[in-house]
């Protein structure tokens, strides 16, 4: 199960000033922690890990604690998306990880300190991931990594937080990449937080 989590700005923005902490307020960051806690593992690309400030997935007592009560290990694993393997294995969410980060790539190649599995398609790699017990596979993103899963039609459960902003001109989408045919999506709720902060979450409509 792919469940994927975006912040944007009522305009479409995916980033002010190049960071997604521009669009997100207390609403957004208590779903991204929610789901942070209910997931095996936390897919990212290699662009959003380089841009965003990442840290090691420790999570915080009450979130473990529930993560064990319900049967998942006590942390999520971090897996990150990389063709160019361009990571540096000291920075703090590889090299202090609570458990050991995979790398996934289509390339030839490792980073030190972290599993290697490697892929021709990410179909097969989210096989991969499943077959390590990671079923349930957060994806924060970012924009390209989002297009290539849209593209191979791997969407299960979409969240995207609208944020009560006009970012203006500047920012790309939430999805970049190579176009492919529209994926239906069906809504499966809408909150609205008195900030004004729009959480919406949307399941996949196959078949149509
Ligand atoms: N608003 C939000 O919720 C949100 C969420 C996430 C990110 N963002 C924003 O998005 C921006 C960063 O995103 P980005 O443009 O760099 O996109 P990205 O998708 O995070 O990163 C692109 C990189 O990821 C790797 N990658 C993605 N798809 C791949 C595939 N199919 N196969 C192999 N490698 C793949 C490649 O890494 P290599 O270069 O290592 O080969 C590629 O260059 C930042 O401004 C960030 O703040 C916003």
């Amino acid at each position: 199960m792919l469940r994927v989590n975006f912040v944007s700005s009522l305009d479409g923005a995916v980033a002010v000033d190049g960071l997604s902490a521009g669009l997100s307020g207390e609403e957004d960051k208590k779903q991204f922690r929610l789901l942070r806690r209910d997931c095996d593992a936390l897919l990212v690309g290699a662009g959003t890990f380089r841009a965003e400030n990442y840290r090691p997935l420790t999570l915080d007592a009450q979130r473990r604690a529930w993560r064990l009560e319900n049967g998942l290990t006590e942390y999520p694993r971090l897996v990150v998306v990389s063709r160019s393997l361009n990571l540096d294995p000291n920075h703090p969410a590889l090299a202090q990880a609570p458990v050991r980060p995979i790398i996934l790539t289509p390339s030839e190649g490792a980073v030190a300190g972290a599993d290697t599995i490697r892929f021709t398609t990410l179909a097969q790699g989210l096989e991969k991931l499943a077959a390590l017990g990671l079923q349930h596979v957060l994806c924060e993103g970012g924009p390209y990594l989002f297009g290539a899963l849209t593209g191979e039609d791997l969407v299960d459960e979409m969240y995207l937080t609208l944020s009560p902003l006009l970012a203006g001109p500047g920012s790309g989408r939430i999805i970049e990449g190579t176009p492919h045919e529209p994926r239906r999506m069906r809504l499966v709720h809408a909150n609205a937080a008195e900030d004004g902060t729009l959480l919406l979450k949307y399941e996949r409509q196959r078949g149509s």
